[in-house]
Parts: C-alpha cells; sequence; structure tokens
C-alpha cells in the first residue's frame, strides 16, 4: 500500500518526520512511501502549490500523511496560487468531502485546556466538517458598486445532494459512539442553512436510533465552552466546521493535540494535524507532532484497515504525555525530536 507523504511548509515537515518514525517503528509489512512537495515549497520548487506531479502521487496513494500549508512569503500571490490552494485543491480533486476532527481530552492534559479542569474533561466528541461545498467554493471575487466601492464577494451554497451525503457519515460517526447527533447551521438567517436543516431532518428517518439535535452556531460557539461535555458527534459545513473546530481544540487542550481524517465515499483518506504551518515557530524544534502522529493512526484505521496499530500508536501518545512528555504549547520544554523519542519510547 502507498502512502503519499506531502509534509507541506513551515512546521509540516518537522512533524510529519516525527510520524514517519512512528509508523517506520510499527514495521508494517507493504507500506511504501512516496514523498511529494505541497503549498508553498512546491510554489517554490515548480511554480505551482498543488503541482501535477503532486496530485499525480496523491492520487495513486492508497492514502496521504498531510503536513501543513501556508507561507508568509506566498501572501501576496495570486489566490490560485496561494499555498491553502493546495489542501483546498487536493479535498476537491479526490473528492474528499467527509473531514472528521476528534476532539477528546487526555486526562493529563486538563491543565493545558483554556477552560477549567472539571469543564475540559468532559469532551469527547467528533466534529464531521463538510469539505467541498460551502463558501469555500462558490463564486468569489471582487467587483465595483454602482456608487464605484470595491466590494468582495463569495457565494455560499449547499445542494440537497452535498448535505445528504455528508450527512450519512454524521449519522454512522454517531451511530459507532454515543448515538448523538448535533447539527449546527445558521437557520435562522442563511437560506443555505435552512435546507441544510431540511435535508438532515429527512436523512434521520432513515437513523431512528439517534438522537437528533439543532443548533445555531454562534450557540454552538458560546456551548463548546460552556458545556462541552453535551456534544458526541456534531455535523456542520466547511465554514462553520473551520471554525469551531478551532474552538474545539484549544478546549481540548491544545491545536497541537487534534488529528483529522479527509475522507472520500470509500476508503481513500487525507490525513492531517488540524494546525496551520505556524511560520512563527518552524525550524524551531518547539512543534508539537502530536497531532500528526495521532493523525498518522486515523490513516491506519480508516484508509488501511489496520486498528491494532492504530491503537499502539494512541497508546503511546498516552503513555508518553503521562510521562510528562510536553511540548512548548502545552506547557513543557520538549522539542519536536524528544517528543518523537517519548512516543517511539512506549511503542
Ligand atoms: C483547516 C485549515 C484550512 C481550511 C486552510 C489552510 C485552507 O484552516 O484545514 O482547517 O480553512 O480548511
Ligand atoms: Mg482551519
Amino acid at each position: 500500500m502507498l502512502i503519499a507523504l506531502l509534509p507541506g511548509d513551515g512546521i509540516g515537515p518537522e512533524v510529519v518526520t516525527e510520524a514517519k518514525r512512528v509508523l517506520d517503528a510499527l514495521n508494517i509489512d507493504g507500506l511504501t512511501y512516496e514523498e511529494a512537495p505541497v503549498g508553498g515549497a512546491a510554489y517554490k520548487t515548480l511554480g505551482h502549490p498543488l503541482p501535477p506531479s503532486t496530485l499525480d502521487v496523491a492520487r495513486r496513494a492508497d492514502a496521504i500523511l498531510f503536513g501543513a500549508v501556508g507561507d508568509p512569503d506566498c501572501d501576496a500571490l495570486e489566490r490560485h496560487l496561494r499555498p491553502e490552494q493546495a489542501i483546498l485543491g487536493l479535498r476537491k480533486e479526490l473528492g474528499l468531502f467527509a473531514n472528521l476532527r476528534p476532539a477528546k481530552l487526555f486526562p493529563e492534559l486538563a491543565d493545558a485546556s483554556a477552560l477549567r479542569p472539571e469543564v475540559a474533561t468532559q469532551i469527547d466528541m467528533v466534529i464531521v466538517r463538510e469539505l467541498n461545498g460551502d463558501v469555500y467554493f462558490g463564486e468569489k471575487g471582487h467587483r465595483t458598486t454602482a456608487t464605484g466601492l470595491r466590494e468582495g464577494y463569495d457565494v455560499m451554497s449547499y445542494n440537497e445532494a452535498e448535505v445528504r451525503r455528508i450527512a450519512k457519515v454524521g449519522f454512522e460517526t454517531a451511530r459507532a459512539r454515543k448515538g448523538k447527533l448535533c447539527s449546527v447551521d445558521k437557520a435562522n438567517v442563511l437560506e443555505t442553512s435552512q435546507l441544510w436543516r431540511d435535508v438532515i431532518i429527512e436523512t434521520s428517518a432513515e437513523y431512528p436510533d439517534i438522537a437528533l439535535s439543532h443548533m445555531y452556531v454562534d450557540n454552538a460557539a458560546m456551548q463548546l465552552v460552556r458545556n462541552p461535555g453535551q456534544f458526541d458527534v456534531i455535523v456542520t459545513g466547511n465554514l462553520f466546521g473551520d471554525i469551531l473546530s478551532d474552538q474545539a481544540s484549544m478546549c481540548a487542550g491544545s491545536i497541537g493535540m487534534l488529528p483529522s481524517a479527509s475522507l472520500d465515499d470509500g476508503k481513500k483518506g487525507l490525513y492531517e494535524p488540524i494546525h496551520g504551518s505556524a511560520p512563527d515557530i518552524a525550524g524551531q524544534g518547539k512543534a508539537n507532532p502530536l497531532a500528526t502522529m495521532l493523525s498518522a493512526a486515523m490513516m491506519l484505521r480508516y484508509s488501511l484497515d489496520l486498528p491494532e496499530h492504530a491503537d499502539k500508536i494512541e497508546a503511546a501518545v498516552a503513555a508518553a504525555l503521562a510521562d510528562g512528555a510536553r511540548s512548548p504549547d502545552l506547557g513543557g520544554s520538549m522539542t519536536t525530536a524528544q517528543m518523537g523519542d517519548a512516543v517511539l519510547g512506549k511503542l
């Protein structure tokens, strides 16, 4: 089985290196790797953030382990050449529409959460975020108003098929957990959200065993810090999911801890930490590699059907934390490689 390694920009290469050490230590038969540049790193060497050669590796691979993209050097480029377009392009080109972002607090990290420990320890949820539609992929541009003002616009839309397929992932995810699904929208204001809510309710007829609720996104943001323990699975659109998953990560200790999977309708997936390229700390050995290791565990579980190896990584991460392994984001001073050593020591 082929794994595409796309380290990308900033801290991406550092964290992917540590995750690859962990994968190597598992000695899994039949895994092969191909590495390719992506994001600003690809723009600088090949002139495009998602060059055809990289897209080709990603298409051929059974799974993709992704670091991060984003590079301040590229901020002034036209939008289609900016690093972020690489991850958006991969999600769209490969039909990776279902983004699973689990947020669970490792008990040892209760003090790292922005919430009081008794609130934070309750967090154990999955955000199911739609990735191929919404305002991210609608018509967008700049124009001039009738009175001569510059105006930017991005069209938000979802069709019913797009909502139905992510709804099913939400319901199935809830079924495999505690059976509670909360759909987050802004149906009090947005037509896109009204259609979203209607289709979620229609789909719920196929899942009578799941307790479905609906929440406006502003309330959801508030409830995530007030009482995150109330959530089991949240299903939501691309933009709301982007925002709420960053928020959930800080409730769960650190953005350096949260993995994610972006899946198509089969077994293929792209696995990445939810944090970005963090250019301010790139190359300094300060990045926390645990989110990428946990993403590799998700890859073994969802794309490669190797749950026992996924369990080993997750257990080793928990054991390393229990032993006091802490990178700066967790209030410690261990380097990226030392965090890698700590996890390898537990494997
Ligand atoms: C994420 C990121 C991306 C997104 C960026 C890098 C385009 O924030 O994966 O959450 O907005 O989806
Ligand atoms: Mg984001």
